[in-house]
This record gives C-alpha cells, sequence and structure tokens, in this order.
C-alpha cells in the first residue's frame, strides 16, 4: 500500500507515442529527472521533487485521470486536453506551451479527390453524396464541433490505431488524424485540407482543479515544476557569452556596445574589471546573454568594438522574480 507520507501529489506523463520519450528528456532538461528504477514498472519518482509519484498513462487517459482527480497533474497533448477534458473547468491548463510534441488534429482526404482541396470544395463534394460523408476519427468532440460549424453533412467512424487505412479499406472515405511531419498521410496515400487543421497542439501541462485549491503540497509542487519550466524555456535558446575589451571604464566600453544591435544585454551588459598581473590596467570582463539566432551577429559586433577571447556556453535556467503563469494560476484560483 502506498504510503501517503511518501507520495502525496502525482503527476502522471506519457507512457507511449512521440511524447513518452520527449516528456522525460525535457524534465531532465529542467532539472527534474525521472527516476525509473524498472523500465517495466508504471512508477517512478523525481529526486528533485519529493512527495511526488510519477505515473505512466497513455496520453488521453491521462486527461481522464487529472479531470477525476485520480492524478493531480499530467503532461499530454493539448489534442487529447482538449477532446477530453469537459467543459465543466475540473481541468486547468498550468502551461500551454512546453515547447515539444507540435503536431495538429487535421482533415485528410484522399489523394485521388482531385476536386477536393478546402473546407468549401469538401462541402460541394459531400453534397454531390447521396448519404453523410464518413470521417474516422479518434476526436469525435473536436472534428464534430470543427464540422458543425462548416455545415458539411458527415458520420463520425470512431476507429482506434491506424486510422490512415480506413478510406484504402472503406469503411470511411476520409479521416481527421494527428499530422506532424505528414509522412503518415503521405504513406497511406492521404493529404491534409488547406483550411483543414482542427487544432494546433503540442505537449501542456495540466492540474486537477479541486486539487489545488484543497491540497498545499500540490500548490508548492506547482511552484516547483513552473519555476523549473518556465526558466528553462526562457533560457534554452539563450547563449551566455564572455569577452574581453580594453576601454577607460566600464561605462566607456558600454557606450560602445549599447552602439550596437545585439549586444546590449538584456538590460545590459555586465562589465567586470580583468586583475592583470602587469601590463596595462585597462581590460574588462563583458557578459551578455543573446538569443541562439543571433550568436554570429554578436561576435561580429564584439569584434568590431574591440573584443576578443569570445567564451559561448549555453544557459541553464533564466529564473525572474515569480514564475508568471503560477501567478496566472493563483489567479485563476481565486
Ligand atoms: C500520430 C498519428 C499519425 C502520426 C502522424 O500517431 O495518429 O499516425 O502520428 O505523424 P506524422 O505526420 O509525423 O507521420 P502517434 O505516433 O502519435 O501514435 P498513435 O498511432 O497511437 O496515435
Amino acid at each position: 500500500m502506498e504510503n501517503p507520507e511518501i507520495a502525496t501529489v502525482r503527476i502522471s506523463l506519457p507512457s507511449k507515442g512521440r511524447l513518452a520519450e520527449e516528456s522525460i528528456a525535457f524534465l531532465d532538461a529542467c532539472g527534474l529527472s525521472i527516476y525509473k528504477p524498472n523500465p517495466r514498472q508504471y512508477q517512478a519518482t523525481i529526486k528533485d521533487l519529493p512527495g511526488v509519484t510519477v505515473l505512466f498513462q497513455r496520453p488521453s487517459d491521462i486527461v481522464t485521470s487529472v479531470r477525476d482527480g485520480s492524478v493531480d497533474f499530467g503532461l499530454s497533448g493539448l489534442d487529447v486536453i482538449e477532446e477530453r477534458k469537459g467543459d465543466n473547468g475540473d481541468v486547468l491548463v498550468l502551461h500551454e506551451a512546453l515547447g515539444f510534441g507540435a503536431c495538429s488534429l487535421a482533415l485528410a482526404v484522399p489523394e485521388t479527390w482531385n476536386e477536393v482541396y478546402d473546407l468549401a470544395s469538401l462541402g460541394q463534394y459531400a453534397a454531390t453524396l447521396s448519404r453523410p460523408l464518413r470521417i474516422a476519427t479518434k476526436y469525435p468532440v473536436l472534428t464534430g464541433r470543427f464540422l458543425d460549424k462548416q455545415g458539411i453533412s458527415y458520420t463520425l467512424i470512431s476507429a482506434e490505431g491506424t486510422l490512415e487505412t480506413a478510406p484504402a479499406i472503406g469503411y470511411a472515405d476520409m479521416i481527421s488524424d494527428l499530422v506532424s511531419s505528414g509522412q503518415t498521410l503521405r504513406d497511406n496515400r492521404l493529404r491534409p485540407l488547406e483550411d483543414g487543421v482542427i487544432q494546433p497542439s503540442q505537449a501542456v501541462l495540466i492540474a486537477n482543479h479541486a486539487t489545488l485549491k484543497s491540497n498545499p503540497q500540490a500548490l508548492a509542487v506547482v511552484r516547483q515544476l513552473l519555476e523549473f519550466i518556465e526558466a528553462r524555456l526562457r533560457a534554452k535558446d539563450n547563449l551566455s557569452i564572455f569577452a574581453n575589451m580594453r576601454g577607460e571604464s566600464p561605462e566607456a566600453i558600454a557606450a560602445r556596445m549599447f552602439t550596437q544591435q545585439t549586444i546590449g544585454g538584456l538590460n545590459g551588459p555586465t562589465i567586470s574589471p580583468i586583475v592583470v598581473r602587469d601590463g596595462d590596467p585597462n581590460w574588462y570582463d563583458v557578459h551578455i546573454i543573446v538569443h541562439r539566432n543571433e550568436l554570429f551577429a554578436a561576435i561580429t559586433e564584439l569584434r568590431a568594438i574591440g573584443g576578443s577571447g569570445v567564451v559561448v556556453t549555453p544557459v541553464t535556467y533564466i529564473f525572474e522574480e515569480e514564475p508568471p503563469r503560477y501567478k496566472a494560476m493563483l489567479a485563476a484560483l481565486a
């Protein structure tokens, strides 16, 4: 039996599909490494989040478990969350864009439907049929809601497993399914409609609303989770740059740096004197953070104003005063 002293907060992670490995890698990069003593076990712990039990479930089951409160937190795709979260507010989204698992729920038709390329032409095609259009999907709620707005006459065929084969086998005319690279559609001679995206998706962190209101330990866990997740996401596209530079004073060097486009730093550069063994004392070390995409420009600019010995390192975290999403969550609970 589980000891409530040891684990009173539960978080579910995907056990299968592309989100499974990426979720573990993401939490690891956030400094929240999962410890799973036995790969066949469906439970694990996070060393830096004591008192938390990690469970592994199918992405769709994660949403259901968070909704009914049998687990407190979950990491899953926005597609299944929107499909299954219900409309009574039991599921609260804590972070809506974890930056991985990007895909979209989209309508796709057989490649041979030459006349059908968007919703309007699909509607025209459907009107020529003597029966409703048959659409295979694992997402009846989102697909139905979307099609109702289009005024297309349809019937949904619920399917599990590989529904891309449904049109070829003949039990559906077309499909509504997740598309990421588009390879599975191409392999099955299907093509997405130009304006047929029903739900853009990526990995999202959710919580049970009632748990957050009643369980202070769960709130403390959210705070730490969001601290590390936000700090990591803020940092991951940035690089830390150190360079040596000569100048009359830190202010004189900063003035030179501010004439450039990319090397002004987040708030401004940090400039520290270098304690030279002998010789010219007017050497400084400048430190700035730049976006990864601006690295080459930054190095060029540093050189142009006399920078040398440039050292570049990745940035692990950038912490702000308080995680904005934690504040937003407190506001939502109040
Ligand atoms: C999804 C979806 C497609 C595939 C599309 O399946 O059902 O089969 O990904 O990806 P692509 O556009 O990159 O080819 P997933 O692997 O998530 O697992 P599932 O079959 O259990 O839904």
